[in-house]
């Protein structure tokens, strides 16, 4: 189900994004786009940028974050699947993680003349110059999943995805619930996901705001995991290395809950008795996790929004009016609802 809304402010943003400078190779070997051409004046055969009657298809060009989580692999499918549905061409390309690849798919969109662009920006700053590049093209740019910091929004049309802050302030308030009558201090970790990414900046303030007001609760480690099972890992051992008194860990995505899991696990401590984890997302793994009682709860960030995309790509070819922001409504998972809520998940 989604609501419109006004776009969230942007004052919560981190200056933290460092230049990059792309290396030729780099962009060659992670730039997958699809090249298929439709010869101008020649009626190519359906399947190559024409549908069953000839016409040209509606051509969407998407720059993907990347494949760092199982949120991910569920968003990549929905926009490939619902794009599908849509009768559109999609040109999909990977970004790896690096806002490089973003900006270099951006610009081989606009070459390609397509009919809109749309990206899941991997950190918020950085974009102005290659939109405004797809500006002057006259191509309109949808942001999905995660929003961008600009002065200038008419450099995009819309957004649409979850409100991080949220999501963040929600995995709070389960912990202040949770810990009412604790009469001790509530050491608590936290594996924040991307640097410079909106959902670890937006996560992180919603859930720091509403915890760390009451004295009881000290914030003792935090660092980046990257949003990936690898680095939630390895970053938890360190934790616990430096740490032995954590109580609570809050990861800002499944993923590295998941991998936070093992490390637990491998130094010797129960997920769920020792450390209780807090986690983001609503991955059927992590589902799993609760069944099992290594995850308390986990707040949903719903990654299924293609056909809303598809949707807006289509008003915004048509020149028609879109909301300026379209946000997504996710629930809260405790681990007694989890195993009834296990069977619907889709992702
Ligand atoms: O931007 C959404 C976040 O990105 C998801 O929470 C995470 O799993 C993904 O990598």
């Amino acid at each position: 189900m989604m609501s419109l809304t006004t776009p969230t402010p942007s004052r919560h943003r981190h200056p933290r994004l460092r230049a990059r400078s792309a290396s030729a190779a780099v962009l060659a070997a992670t730039l997958c786009l699809s090249l298929a051409a439709c010869g101008a004046g020649k009626k190519a055969p359906a399947g190559s940028g024409t549908d069953a009657n000839g016409a040209k298809k509606l051509v969407f060009g998407f720059s993907q974050v990347g494949s760092e989580s199982g949120w991910r692999a569920a968003n990549t499918k929905s926009i490939q699947d619902a794009a599908k549905a849509a009768g559109f061409e999609l040109k999909f390309s990977d970004a790896q993680q690096k806002q490089e690849n973003q900006i270099a798919a951006i610009r081989t969109f606009i070459q390609q003349k397509v009919d809109v662009i749309g990206f899941s920006p991997v950190v918020v700053t950085g974009w102005d110059t290659v939109l405004k590049e797809a500006k002057a093209a006259g191509i309109p740019v949808i942001l999905t999943d995660r929003a961008i910091d600009t002065q200038d929004k008419t450099l995009y049309k819309t957004f649409i995805g979850s409100d991080f802050v949220k999501e963040g302030t929600a995995a709070g308030q389960w912990l202040v619930d949770a810990e009412k009558s604790a009469t001790g201090t509530v050491n608590i970790a936290e594996l924040e996901g991307t640097t410079g990414s909106a959902p670890a900046i937006d996560r992180k303030k919603g859930f720091e705001d509403m915890v760390l007001k009451d004295p009881r609760f000290k914030l003792v480690a935090d660092q980046t995991g990257d949003f990936t099972r690898a680095k939630g890992k390895e970053v938890m051992t360190a934790f616990l290395k430096a740490h032995k008194d954590i109580n609570i860990l809050f990861a800002h995505n499944d993923d590295m809950a998941m991998g936070a899991i093992q490390a637990i696990e491998e130094a010797g401590l129960k997920p769920g008795k020792d450390i209780r984890i807090v986690s983001i997302d609503g991955v059927k793994d992590a589902f799993q996790a609760m069944v099992d009682g290594k995850i308390e709860v986990v707040v949903e960030c719903n990654p299924l929004i293609g056909p809303q995309v598809m949707d807006l790509v289509r008003k915004l070819k048509d020149k028609a009016e879109v909301p300026a922001r379209v946000e997504s409504k996710e629930g809260v998972f405790t681990k007694d609802k989890a195993a009834a809520e296990l069977p619907n998940r889709q992702y």
